[in-house]
């Protein structure tokens, strides 16, 4: 495993962050114990959680699984439902509670929302970092634009600023590549990346113009299923392009996101130690500049899903989220 710096904080931490959403939710507690112990035996030290994962049960398990291991590893989570200081402030206290800690490494807002009252969120998370209960702050699905003005909210104040941010980026969905990933570089601040596999549409196991294979989070995910759609014979095309590179697909999705500028730590999903064994697999493989590009050859003309979420033209061109 390298390690990598978590942006300007001066903290080290491991190219592969073990995403945790799955625990409670497709796999059960022994199972995710399986996924941890494969990833800390293979030096991961990055585990990401959110208080929002299964209702609370995800940091629960993952409490459980890290007693007696917490010692190095940097462990991030996000407050889920709103900004509204006072939230901010209870949710952190839930979520140690939950997983028995008494400080978190990162503590995260997880989405934007419309009307945040901006500078009491930044006053609320600086409160966490002075009394002891993460030793970071930072957000996911931030635009360029809101990052910037929070920490100039901070800076003016003398508060914690935000120094990172967790963005969705695959070879498949690279909205993030405007403005935020260079913004990120420019000022030092952490990308950690979901959905490397694209929630799996790039492991492999689905095949266009066919069923969804049962059981498989695309049965249960509509948002999967709109996307796939999208994708026509570009998934041919890359599970072929991982073949002749001797390759599994899942692993070229990984060390694609790997290769890319900006990136810090790709966040790595799994519902089966099986699974994370071959994402593993994929940090010892860096890309060669032509294989990066071979990639992108087939993802460069991939139009945006009708209904996604989070590759950002919305955020971005967004007033709403400003108080009015
Ligand atoms: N900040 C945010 O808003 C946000 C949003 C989403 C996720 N996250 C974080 O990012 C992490 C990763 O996200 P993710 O799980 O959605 O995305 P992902 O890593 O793209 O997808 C993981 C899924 O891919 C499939 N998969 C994984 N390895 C495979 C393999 N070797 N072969 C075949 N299929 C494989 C599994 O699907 P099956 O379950 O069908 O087997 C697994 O659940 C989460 O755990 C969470 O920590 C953050």
């Amino acid at each position: 495993m390298k390690y990598v710096q978590f942006g300007n904080t001066g903290q080290r931490v491991s190219r592969m962050c073990l995403g945790s959403m799955m625990f409670g939710h497709r796999c059960d507690e022994t199972e995710a114990a399986r996924i941890v112990s494969a990833s800390l035996d293979r030096g991961v030290d990055n585990i990401d959680t959110a208080a929002g994962y299964s209702q609370g049960v995800t940091e629960e398990i993952l409490g459980r699984i890290i007693k007696g291991k917490r010692d190095g590893l940097f462990i991030g989570t996000k407050v889920t439902r709103s900004t509204d200081a006072e939230w901010i402030l209870k949710s952190l206290d839930e979520s140690l509670r939950r997983m028995q800690l008494d400080h978190v490494d990162l503590y995260m807002i997880h989405w934007p929302r419309p009307h945040m009252n901006v500078e009491a969120m930044m006053q609320a998370l600086d409160q966490t970092v002075s009394a002891g209960k993460t030793r970071l702050v930072g957000c996911s699905n931030f635009p360029a634009w809101l990052i910037g003005h929070c920490n100039a909210i901070a800076e003016r104040n003398g508060w914690a600023k935000l120094v990172c941010n967790q963005v969705n980026y695959s070879a498949g969905v690279r909205g993030v590549e405007v403005e935020i990933l260079p913004q990120a570089r420019a000022e030092g601040i952490a990308i950690t990346t979901y959905q490397p596999l694209m929630g799996g549409i790039l492991a492999g196991r689905y095949v266009p113009g066919e069923p969804i294979p049962h059981g498989t989070r695309a049965s249960g995910e509509q948002r999967m299923v709109d996307r796939l759609a999208t994708m026509g014979d570009r998934i041919n095309r890359f599970n072929a392009l991982a073949r002749e590179l001797g390759l599994l697909p899942g692993q070229l999705a990984i060390a694609w996101v790997n290769h890319s500028p900006g990136v810090t730590s790709p966040i790595v999903g799994c519902s089966t130690v099986a699974q994370v064994r071959e994402s593993l697999a994929a940090f010892d493989r860096d890309l060669t500049d032509e294989e990066y590009s071979a990639v992108n050859a087939i993802f460069d003309d991939q139009p945006p899903s009708p209904t996604e979420w989070n590759d950002f033209p919305r955020l971005r061109a967004s007033f709403e989220l400003l108080a009015p």
